[in-house]
């Protein structure tokens, strides 16, 4: 008895010293990892609650872990892993009332997700084909779902999801081949099996896969391909990796670093991991290429060509005055001049080296103020504009690069899909 009523309170103290280290851990844990977000990072109070909910989640998931792998590819695969994981928390809101048939199907070679309107009430006999975005190595077409779903129910839209292959398993240009493979087979078969009239169809990829979009796009286009696309909508896309200096890159540097966000040096990695270089190996060329370094001289006038509208982006886009430091003193190296040579002026690898950009489909350009991709995307516009291609550029002053993943959780990034849904069907309609 005596010995039982002993232990009794020890034990009991022990588990209260247990819960008020772990309180005392965590609540410290949380303090550390709070950062306030930066003046209009997304705009609503409720919208700012989430993110920063979100962005030290994403931190600690995958952020601060895939930088301690001394391996490259290591950490593109824990990082795939990690966000496949997370992303299965996004979108449980989403309720298109069993309206929407989704079907698995294999087209040349490419798996393809279906989403029909049930008993084919479409709205429309168009169709959508959507290429998922991930920095070419990350995500599928399953981390999408609840998008590209809600886009097919709320647009009453066919809408195709392709699963293309990624890198670095797979490098540049096979993202790019399976996208076509697919597609060759919708433009035969689409009208037969599903009714849709092929001169009808929307091409719409984000981030990396916006990069892929255009890519496709722009092939069509030089080969002369019928039916020409109707549309395509690029959101926040990649499109180059010949100036990792602009305003936006470099405003990231003064402002954004150290959140999980997209960073220079995550887009350097995986840009360079698609065109098959081994970043196990190469790692160490990542401070030059962030610096420019990896730009050989003969290239330098193509690539002001086709930047030119650079300038017009950095003095209209200031981003509220807020200073942005100097570009950096470039470290040139002839090593990874020599690896990158054959990729930054090629269009299918970097579409916004594409010199004719005349006779490309309606083009909807979706950028965001706090994405290192800000100032290609509003280039490309300005050049498609300049070439004659109707061209609808929106810029979400609050926006940030990946926000549409979160389209069910921040009204700014739902309202974007509105209008991305609102545009597409005008195309459509009018095709
Ligand atoms: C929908 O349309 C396709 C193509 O016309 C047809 O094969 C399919 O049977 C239709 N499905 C329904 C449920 O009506
Ligand atoms: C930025 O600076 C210009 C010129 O000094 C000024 O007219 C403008 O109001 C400023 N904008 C902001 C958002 O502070
Ligand atoms: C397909 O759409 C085009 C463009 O609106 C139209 O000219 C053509 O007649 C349509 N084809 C069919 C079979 O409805």
């Amino acid at each position: 008895m005596m010995l039982k009523a002993e232990k009794k309170p020890i034990h009991v103290r022990s588990i209260v010293i247990s819960i008020v280290t772990l309180s005392l851990f965590l609540l410290l844990t949380g303090y550390c990892l709070h950062k306030p977000l930066p003046d209009g990072f997304t705009v609503t109070q409720w919208d700012r609650t989430v993110m920063h909910v979100v962005e030290p989640a994403l931190r600690v998931a995958y952020y601060y872990p895939s930088r301690m792998f001394s391996k490259a590819s290591n950490m593109v695969y824990w990082t795939r892993g990690a966000l496949n994981i997370l992303s299965k928390t996004l979108g449980l809101l989403v309720d298109t009332q069993g309206q929407i048939d989704i079907e698995w199907q294999n087209w040349n070679g490419t798996p393809v997700k279906i989403y029909r309107p049930i008993n084919n009430q479409t709205s429309t006999d168009g169709a959508v084909i959507f290429i998922h975005g991930g920095g070419f190595a990350l995500g599928n077409v399953e981390m999408y779902d609840s998008l590209v779903e809600r886009m097919a129910f709320e647009m009453k839209t066919l809408f195709i999801s392709i699963e293309y292959r990624l890198s670095p398993e797979t490098v540049f240009p096979g993202g790019i081949l399976d996208c076509e493979a697919a597609i060759d087979h919708f433009y035969q078969f689409g009208e037969i099996q599903f009714g849709v009239n092929t001169s009808k169809v929307v091409i719409m990829g984000d981030s990396a896969g916006g990069n892929l979009a255009t890519v496709v796009a722009q092939r069509r286009v030089a080969r002369k391909a019928l039916p020409a696309l109707a549309g395509q909508v690029l959101i926040y896309p990649l499109l180059q990796m010949a100036d990792m200096q602009t305003v936006s890159y470099r405003y990231f540097h003064t402002r954004l670093n150290g959140y999980a966000l997209v960073d220079p040096e995550s887009v350097a990695y995986y840009y360079m991991f698609y065109a098959g270089i081994d970043m196990d190996e190469k790692a160490y060329l990542i401070p030059s290429v962030v610096s420019n370094g990896h730009v050989a001289k003969h290239l330098h006038k193509e690539v002001e060509e086709m930047m030119s509208y650079r300038t017009v982006i950095e003095t209209t886009r200031n981003y509220n005055n807020h200073s942005i430091s100097e570009r950096w003193q470039i470290e040139k190296n002839y090593e990874a001049q020599d690896l990158m040579k054959p990729f930054l002026t090629n269009p299918d690898f970097s579409p916004l080296m594409r010199k004719d950009l005349s006779n490309l489909p309606p083009t909807m350009v979706i950028t965001c103020e706090f994405d290192v991709l800000r100032d290609e995307g509003l280039i490309y516009a300005k050049r498609l504009e300049a070439s004659g291609v109707p061209t609808t550029s929106i810029h979400y002053e609050n926006g940030f690069h990946a926000m549409l993943n979160f389209h069910s959780e921040l009204h700014e990034a739902s309202k974007s899909v509105e209008d991305i849904e609102q545009w597409t069907l005008n195309i459509i309609n009018n095709a």
